[in-house]
Parts: C-alpha cells; structure tokens; sequence
C-alpha cells in the first residue's frame, strides 16, 4: 500500500520515520520528486532499484540541509565551495570525492569513490531531511525509463504498492532536474545539463577570480552525458580479476558465494546466503570492496539469478568481469 498525504508536521515526522525504518518516501523538490531512502542504509537503498525496476545501479545523489553537511560526504574544493555559496540550495548536484569517513553506503555511490551531493531548495524537502538528520539517496521517483514525475499524482501512477510514502508538497517548481557537476578538481564539468546553465556558473566563477573555470568534455575521458553508470569511465573495477558464475573456489581465490554457494577464502562472504535479490545486491559493492581490500588478486562470485534486481547485480558483476582496459 503506498499512502498520500498532503504536507504537514505530522507528515514529515511519518516520512522520517519510515526513512529511519528503511522505508521508501517520495518527496517533492524543486526540479522534480524524488524517490527517498536513508542514503547510509545499503538495504533501503537497494530497495530504490528494485521499486524502480532499474536494471543498472545507476549511482545516486545524497540530498542534505546544507553545505557543511555535504562537505561532510565529499571533499570540498575551491570551485565547489564557490558552485555551493553560489547556487544552492537550489537544483544544483556537485560530484566530489567521497571522503574517507563518508557514511553514505556503497550502493548508494554504486561502488565509485566520487559522491554526488545536493543540497534541495524546496520546503517540504527541507523540512523532512532537517526531521531525518542523515543524508537522502533519492533518484527521480519514477520507474525506469520513464519520464521524470512532477507532480505526486505522477509518482503515484508510476510507483503504486512498490514505495510506502508519498509526501505531497503541490507540483514542482521546475519538473527538469538539477545540473550535475564534476567538481572534484580545479575545473568545473559538467555531467549532465539541468536547472543551472553554464553561463550561470562560468558568470559565477569568473566573477570569483577563476580564470578558466568550465571544463571542455571533449578534453576529458568523460563522457559528457553518463546515461548508463557503467559508462563512467571511473566507474569502480576491483583491482582483482573476477570470475563469475563460479560454484567452488580455486585455491587463491576469494570466493563471494549467493544462495546454495558460501562464501569461502578468508572472508568467506555471501551476497546473501537465503538467497534474498534484495540484501545481494545491498552487499553488492561494500562485498567487492571487501574482498578486494583483503589484496587477493582474484575474486569469484557464485551465480546470481538474472531476475528482479539480479538483472542490475549481473549487470554490475559482468563489467567488472570484462577485461580491463
Ligand atoms: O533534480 C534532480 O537531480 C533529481 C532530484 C530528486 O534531486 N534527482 C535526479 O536523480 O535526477 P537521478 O538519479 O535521476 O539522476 C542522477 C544523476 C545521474 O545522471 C547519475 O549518473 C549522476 O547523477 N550521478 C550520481 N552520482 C554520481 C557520481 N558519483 N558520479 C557521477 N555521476 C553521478
Ligand atoms: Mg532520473
């Protein structure tokens, strides 16, 4: 059952709730409704892809009350400093490193060192992040593929009995969604086009003294658009070779199991060990890292089946399988 209610304190205070319990909330934003989770909750998050049926984990942004609190996540560089003062709150997403001690789950960064980072304008939003007090994982809150939901009877349509909220806050401001922005090194990229143009930030950052501020995509290994996550170029491979659909493990391997197959080498870890599609694919990305860390050069992984969420699980597994470049 996926409730309705009409903003109000007592609304916000359920929405933050379920957050906390894990729960799927939509919520209204400036640019368009977002599809909400605790962002630091690998399960809640993995829940995100499966209401949205996507099947790539597509990394996704952290929404947070201020600032400070996104500088918290990602490190903060001269440029990203001056794209935070300048334009938010507002539809606005910063790309950064992820620092060291960034709490936000694996999944919700779908495994890449980088975090995306935003700081939403609208009131409702506001409030219920302020209620929640942790960062927001939330993708446009519409099935995959389809076009991004302005109003909440649009997510209603969308996501009935997949999500357990949707906050209404009126339709949205914008309906096109925030610009992305790299800004992790000493020139602005910008990843995908959106609320805030170009000249607005060139203007900004001229103004602030950076002489050249706006990268060109074409100089740079990115592709300007990251539709799919796996075409990042940075997008994260263990170091280790991977063999999939492995059912034992060879002697110098370290083998994440799924299901009837455990897990063995020195972790011994399983995806899920009941077999759950769900809490496979919240392991999924903390589980490489894992393994990787352990310095073992190859790692193996038990079959995963390629319905429901395992379509984005072997989507992920097979790429970071392929040969590497
Ligand atoms: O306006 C918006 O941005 C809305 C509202 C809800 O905030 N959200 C939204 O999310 O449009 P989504 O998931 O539909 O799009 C997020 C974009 C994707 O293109 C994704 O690849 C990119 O941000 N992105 C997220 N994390 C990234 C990362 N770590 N590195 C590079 N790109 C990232
Ligand atoms: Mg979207």
């Amino acid at each position: 059952m996926t409730d309705c209610l009409a903003l109000s304190k007592s609304a916000i205070a359920r929405a933050s709730g379920l957050l906390a319990d894990g729960q799927l909330v939509a919520f209204p934003t400036e640019t368009v409704y977002g599809l909400g989770a605790d962002a630091t909750n690998d399960r809640a998050v993995a829940r995100i892809f499966a209401a949205k049926d996507r099947p790539a984990f597509n990394p996704l942004i952290s929404h947070v009350t201020s600032a400070s609190a996104a500088f918290d996540l990602g490190v903060e560089t001269p440029i990203a400093a001056l794209l935070a003062s300048a334009f938010w709150p507002g539809p606005l997403t910063l790309v950064l490193d992820r620092r060291p001690d960034c709490p936000v789950a694996r999944l919700t960064t779908a495994g890449l060192d980088k975090i995306a980072v935003r700081v939403p304008a609208h009131a409702a939003a506001q409030a219920l992040m302020t209620h929640f007090g942790k960062p927001v994982a939330a993708p446009s809150a519409n099935p995959s593929g389809r076009i991004s939901p302005s109003t909440a009877d649009h997510v209603m349509r969308g996501l009935a009995g997949k999500i357990d909220l949707i906050l209404d806050g009126g339709p949205c401001e914008s309906g096109l969604e925030s610009t992305v922005v790299d800004a992790s090194t000493d020139q602005a990229l910008i990843l995908r086009p959106g609320g805030i143009t170009r000249n607005a930030m060139a203007d900004a950052l001229k103004a602030a003294g950076f002489a050249d501020p706006i990268a060109d995509p074409t100089a740079v290994t990115q592709p300007v658009q990251p539709v799919a996550p796996g075409q990042l170029a940075s997008h994260y491979a263990p170091r280790a070779a991977v063999r999939l659909n492995a059912t034992k493990a060879a002697a110098d391997e370290e083998l994440i199991g799924f299901g009837s197959v455990a897990g063995s080498g020195r972790l011994a870890l399983s995806l899920s060990a009941s077999g759950d599609l769900i809490e496979a694919a919240a392991n999924l990305f903390a589980m490489l890292h894992r393994a990787d860390d352990t310095g073992t050069a190859k790692i193996a992984i038990a079959p995963v089946p390629d319905h429901g969420l395992g379509e984005a699980i072997n989507d992920r597994l097979r790429r970071a399988a392929a040969p590497r470049r």
